[in-house]
């Protein structure tokens, strides 16, 4: 009996001291159309645990990975209305949300690797970009790497001409729209998560991405041949709430920051190896050919790609394309 009323009053008292210790965490909801095993998703996983870390608890980060509750256009949309509170699109996938200048990222061999990469999104370009996005009600926190496409289809991409007259899956990007028409292809634009299937059953012939997403997708199973062009990069943009964010404590926002600064280093240390181990998976299933383009094949696709240029300079803005290859070469 009276161990009974010891514990009926511990559990009064707890309860009347808990409000003031263990308040209810602020939960943010990071949707992204990625497996969890993917640069993106290492990246979402390791920031929830910092920012659960930092944040002594008073954070919950819920990811919500692979589509499972928005895809492609819809997360935007419903980032700005406030459904979910991050994200972290593809740059290919502002344009539809009025924001185009992402999409140079897009262009064909603007990146010849991840260093140089780096020197544009850490600079004043970088730090530029990010600022067009909050007329739109959304802060760009950080960039994320994935990698360097790859092409795919069930007939053997080597030459340029190889390309004419199939239908290749594209992201919502008008530099990518250009990129096939100039290959004399037939972009179609088209959520990722619909990708697999489209490949499946015949609605496009051929795609381009990372071998992450490739892999983690099924896709290399739809597809007999993949060709290493490395013509293009894939990278996202973390965007968060603008509302959302300004509304958090100071304290907190701090802390968020630097989770994310450090998630971010984390998850871009590591997108080369997941995206080489994805390659060496894929070829390893036997499921697809992997051809690899010699220089001479190589130079041909970079110069049938050279008008892609001119048609998007005055979507993408000339100057800005001009400063991202000034930057990119560090001659700024
Ligand atoms: C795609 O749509 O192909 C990619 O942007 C998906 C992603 O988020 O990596």
């Amino acid at each position: 009996m009276q161990k009974w009323v010891f514990g009926a009053l511990s559990a009064v008292l707890i309860a009347a001291v808990a409000p003031a210790t263990a308040q209810t965490p602020i939960v943010i909801k990071f949707s992204h159309v990625t497996t969890p095993d993917t640069p993106k998703g290492v990246a979402a996983e390791k920031f929830a645990e910092l920012a659960e870390k930092y944040t002594d608890g008073r954070v919950k980060v819920e990811i919500y990975p692979n589509s499972q509750l928005y895809k492609d256009k819809e997360e935007l949309e419903a980032l700005q209305l406030g459904a979910v509170q991050m994200l972290a699109p593809s740059n290919a996938k502002f344009g539809p949300i009025g924001i185009k200048e992402f999409e140079v990222f897009d262009l064909p061999y603007i990146l010849p690797d991840l260093a140089t990469l780096r020197r544009v999104t850490d600079g004043p370009l970088g730090a530029r970009l990010l600022k067009l996005l909050e007329p739109k009600g959304m802060i760009g926190l950080a960039y994320w790497d994935n990698g360097f496409k790859v092409m795919s289809a069930n007939k053997k991409l080597i030459a340029p001409s190889d390309y004419r007259g199939l239908k290749f899956r594209i992201q919502s990007s008008k530099v990518l729209e250009a990129q096939f028409r100039t290959l004399g292809a037939v972009p179609q634009v088209m959520a990722f998560s619909d990708v697999y299937q489209a490949l499946q059953t015949g609605v496009v012939d051929g795609q381009e991405n990372t071998p992450s997403n490739m892999y983690t997708q099924k896709m290399h199973e739809v597809q007999k041949y993949t060709t290493l062009t490395n013509h293009g990069y894939i990278g996202y943009v973390v965007i968060v709430n603008k509302k959302f964010w300004e509304g958090l404590p100071a304290e907190i926002r701090e802390q968020l920051s630097r989770a994310m600064k450090e998630a971010t280093a984390f998850g871009n240390a590591r997108s080369a190896q997941e995206n080489q181990q994805a390659l060496d998976a894929m070829v390893k299933s036997g499921k697809t050919e992997l051809i690899k383009l010699t220089p001479e094949q190589d130079a041909a696709m970079r110069k049938a790609m050279e008008p892609v240029y001119d048609e998007v300079s005055s979507r993408v803005s000339k100057a800005l394309i001009d400063e991202f290859r000034k930057e990119s070469a560090g001659t700024q």
